[in-house]
């Protein structure tokens, strides 16, 4: 099938080459000149696993082209994929500007009757406004919602296995559509009415935000109870009633879902007089939660000015270049002024450059791809992620490079008995057995 789909970001583009992937025709839109030029010669623009040779093959295949002349994209297609940002409004609500703006160029340019598969994520009853503009074209659009559920770090793993398609359709013909494009994907395809599908996936995420936020506020107990959380851990993920995904504790959720998806649901939610209680206290424990690594840090120091801090890992998670929602990005501006210097490490040079471009004012502030440069001699190391290099430091490592090295783990990246040796001072979440934390901090 020849398929359109707007914009290449991290759902366009998985989107794009997947599909392109089982054969189908695909081309691809986006208002990123620079984008485009690159995608046109074969250059990754975000990372992830296994979207380099994904996408050199549709392209040695002549499966897939890359275009800013949305124009002549929109005036050959039947079927168009539509994954524009629906980032966050100032007050929580989902902003739906690059929705409709997507959505009135296309409506500009068909030549023909045409199917718009909405992909974004969007408040209920948007697909049901969209279907209400597109009346006024000349020719017959129907309008679908397919919401998409990756997880960046494992987008082509997850689009390529999906545990089941989720398609809100109106008319059997949409439904027939829907079924050629995802005939190559063995799973269950859930037909519904598409505000059943467009809350279903605020519903999934923000459960994923509520799981992850539970088990953050379980491990802040157990870490002033002296327990180890990952005991608790070893019990909750055997129970198959509350499965094993999406309980690590750690620094708070962050990237570009979790934290606009909640707020937007709570927006929804009050429009329509609901109060949910759970979300609101799930954004406001993660924001707590967020701030975990400094608290750590200001028990150990009265005053940090003289401190040396070392920054493992910038994007939200490991596997991704994303840093919407960091929380390493939020610690260095945090850190800022109040310590002597901050290296930060990661292994991305995207990362590191628009970090450096970030804050290229701060003379105090430096960025390595070089996880040995960003240790030497640092008095703190801060962990934010669990990138491989990350995992594959060892105590000694610590030991060698750092002055007397302080480690505060905020993803529980090292097993504690290896960790909890006389001369590195290891702090983690949930995991405070026997006091150890206390034992070395300075006040
Ligand atoms: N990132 C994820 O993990 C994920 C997972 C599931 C669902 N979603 C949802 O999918 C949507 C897209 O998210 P994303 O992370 O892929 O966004 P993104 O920011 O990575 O990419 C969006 C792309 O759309 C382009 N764009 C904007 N307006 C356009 C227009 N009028 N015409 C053509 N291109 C245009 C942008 O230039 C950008 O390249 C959001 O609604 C998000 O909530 C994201």
């Amino acid at each position: 099938m020849r398929i359109t789909i707007v914009g290449t970001g991290y759902v366009g583009l998985t989107t794009g080459v997947c599909l392109a992937n089982k054969g189908h025709e695909i081309t691809c839109v986006d208002i990123d000149e620079k984008k485009i030029e690159k995608l046109n010669q074969g250059k990754e623009v975000i990372y992830e696993p296994g979207m380099k040779e994904l996408l050199e093959e549709a392209i040695k295949n002549n499966k897939i082209t890359f275009t800013t002349n949305y124009k002549e994209a929109y005036s050959k297609s039947k079927v168009i994929m539509v994954c524009v940002p629906t980032p966050e409004n100032e007050d929580g609500s989902a902003n739906l500007t690059y929705l409709d703006t997507a959505i009135k160029q296309i409506m500009e340019n068909i030549t023909q009757d045409c199917y718009i598969i909405v992909k974004s994520t969007v408040p209920v009853g948007t697909c049901e406004k969209i279907s209400e503009k597109v009346k006024m074209s000349q020719f017959e659009i129907q309008v679908m919602f397919n919401p998409e559920f990756l997880s960046q770090g494992e987008a082509i793993n997850n689009f390529m296995n999906p545990q089941r398609i989720v398609v809100g359709v109106e008319t059997m013909k949409a439904k027939q559509i829907m079924e050629e494009i995802y005939q190559g994907f063995d799973c269950k395809k859930l037909f519904m009415d598409i505000k059943s599908a467009e809350i279903s996936k605020y519903a999934c995420n923000n459960f994923l935000a509520l799981k992850l936020t539970y088990i953050n506020e379980m491990a802040n107990l157990c870490e002033k109870l002296n327990i180890n959380i990952e005991n608790v851990l070893k019990v909750m993920k055997t129970d198959k009633r509350i499965g094993s995904t999406y309980l690590e504790p750690g620094i708070g959720y962050g990237g570009s879902c979790l934290p606009k998806d909640t707020k937007a649901l709570v927006n929804l939610a009050k429009e329509n007089k609901v109060k949910l209680n759970t979300i609101e206290a799930t954004i406001a424990s993660n924001k707590e939660q967020r701030k975990k690594l400094i608290e750590k840090l200001d028990k150990c120091y009265e005053n940090k000015k003289d401190l040396n801090v070392a920054v493992l890992g910038l994007s939200f998670k490991e596997n991704t270049n994303d840093l919407r929602e960091s929380q390493a990005i939020e610690t260095i501006k945090e850190l800022k002024g109040s310590v002597n210097k901050i290296i930060a490490y990661d292994n991305k040079e995207t990362i590191l450059n628009a970090c450096r471009n970030l804050f290229k004012e701060e003379q105090s502030i430096h960025f390595s791809n070089d996880i040995k440069v960003a240790l030497k001699d640092a008095d703190v190391c801060m962990i934010f992620n669990k990138e491989k290099e990350i995992l594959e430091l060892s105590p000694d490592n610590f030991v060698d490079m750092m002055k007397e090295p302080i480690i505060l783990d905020g993803k529980n990246c090292f097993d504690i008995s290896e960790m909890n040796k006389d001369n590195i001072k290891y702090d983690s979440i949930g995991r405070n057995v026997d006091g150890m934390n206390e034992k070395w901090r300075i006040i």
